[in-house]
């Protein structure tokens, strides 16, 4: 049977480095908060406890983790005095039944749950009271240096603001993470001294309560864009196309073609099917699912809808959230759909605005149709039945419905309800006159 653990999550640092408003945990990476991405990595592994720790003040960091995990629990630190305090702060919530304890940050997004399950099992395998993660980044500056003499034990960590210029040149640093035994942790913690530099209580200075003991240490070896921590907006725009890169080949690998990969953008969440083509310079934001068999043409940008099988999207097309585009149906250039639903076959191929809308399958929307779905006060809603033809240039003014293979005379605006099989027209009748007798012009 599989041990149970606990998992700590660190979060409760302000991110001055990011020069930001919103805490540094919840900007996002792939349309997805920080914060989430490390706990969806945990997640899988099932801990028995779920604990972040968070400052006083980050409602905001905790209802956006509610929101996603509501059975994590909460710990607040109320002085920032070092990651190794913030650990303290959790203890109390880690039952009592857990051998392990998983402790994380909340700033490094790219983590996966294979290399968090090597980590455990390099652990018990080598009966390690500690086990970490190394990497040897190209850069390793801001992280902590492993001084290892015996190749993967490690002796100490060295944080890089107290490091000697030699220590500077060790190449493995800590990425973020490391597995503890639980007694160990709980008498540890209680020893911990600060560092005499900076005055904070370090976790990196558990290490050496646990060599002073004679304890193991042990590195496990990972990828260095895996562990890549993110404390400042270059960091950010880096975690941010480290994760893009996985997205599109995801994507690819599922059976996508994409012609010009490093322009698409997805979201943590965006599902492609089979055979379906994304042209270059295409945003997904968050929510967007599309069929096997889908055109996304150059230059769309998608959020929070459904594209079903065989529909042609673009190029130059948005499609906003609440939307549903049936299948096979035809969203052409700058056409914007809001909270519609487009039925099977139906066309709005050039210059419209479609919102709180429901198109009937095979409709018609000519070039230059609005919904005009907002009074001022509230939204309402258009109904064009299957099969309807609107002309061009029509403004349907919502609450109306539009029925059956009605027809809609270009140019009109209509405001009541159309019956099926009947011609609209409402605009003002062409009139012709006579220019003959008219006053010469001076
Ligand atoms: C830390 C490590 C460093 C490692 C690097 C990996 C320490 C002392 N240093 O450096 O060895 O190579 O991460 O990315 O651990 N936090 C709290 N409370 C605090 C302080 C921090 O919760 O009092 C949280 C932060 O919100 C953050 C995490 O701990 O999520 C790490 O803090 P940060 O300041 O980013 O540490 P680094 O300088 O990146
Ligand atoms: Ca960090």
């Amino acid at each position: 049977m599989k041990e149970s653990f606990a998992s700590i999550i660190l979060a409760a640092g302000q991110g001055t480095r990011m020069r930001s408003a919103t805490p540094k945990v919840l900007h996002p990476v792939a349309g997805r908060p920080m914060i989430l991405h490390a706990l969806d990595a945990v997640a899988p592994l099932k801990p028995a406890a779920q604990v972040v720790v968070v400052a006083p003040k980050m409602e905001a960091v905790k209802a956006c983790i509610h929101a996603a995990f509501p059975r994590c629990q909460f710990a607040v630190q109320r002085e920032q005095k070092g990651t190794g305090h913030a650990v303290s702060c959790a203890m109390a919530a880690v039952p009592k039944q857990c051998r392990t304890v998983l402790v994380s940050y909340g700033d490094t997004p790219l983590l996966t749950r294979e290399t968090l399950m090597q980590l455990l099992a390099d652990k018990a395998k080598h009966k390690a009271a500690i086990a970490l993660l190394g990497m040897r980044p190209e850069d390793p500056t801001g992280y902590g240096r492993l001084v290892m003499s015996r190749e993967p034990w490690v002796d100490r960590i060295v944080e890089c603001k107290d490091a000697a210029a030699a220590e500077k040149k060790i190449p493995w640093v800590w990425g973020g993470v490391m597995a503890f035994d639980a007694s160990f942790l709980r008498e540890a913690l209680a020893d911990l001294k600060p560092s005499p530099k900076t005055g904070e209580y370090y976790l990196t200075a558990l290490i050496d309560v646990a060599r002073r003991e004679g304890l193991a240490v042990r590195m496990t070896p990972m990828g260095e864009r895996e562990a890549m921590g993110v404390n400042d907006r270059a960091q950010l725009a880096k975690a941010e196309a480290i994760m893009q890169d996985r997205l599109r080949a995801r994507a690819m690998a599922q059976g996508a073609t994409l012609t010009d990969p490093t322009s698409v953008y997805f979201s943590y969440d965006t599902v492609l099917g089979r055979d379906v083509t994304v042209q270059p310079h295409v945003v997904f934001g968050p929510g967007v699912t599309v069929d096997d068999d889908v055109q996304i043409r150059a230059f769309s940008h998608l959020e929070g809808a459904h594209i079903a099988s065989g529909a042609v999207v673009g190029p130059f097309a948005r499609i906003r959230p609440g939307s549903v585009i049936g299948a096979g149906a035809h969203v052409g250039n700058f056409v914007e759909i809001k909270k519609s639903e487009l039925g099977a076959g139906a066309k709005a191929n050039h210059l419209s605005y479609i919102g709180d809308a429901d198109v009937g399958a095979g409709a018609n929307i000519g070039a230059g149709t609005i919904t005009c779905n907002y009074d001022g006060v509230k939204k309402s809603k258009t109904v064009i039945d299957s099969g309807a033809f609107i002309g061009s240039n029509t403004a349907l003014v919502a609450p109306v419905k539009v029925g059956a293979r009605a027809v809609v005379g270009a140019g009109s605006v209509i405001t009541d309800n159309v019956p099926p099989d009947t011609l609209a027209i409402a605009r003002v009748k062409q009139m012709h006159k006579s220019r003959k007798k008219k006053a010469k012009r001076k």
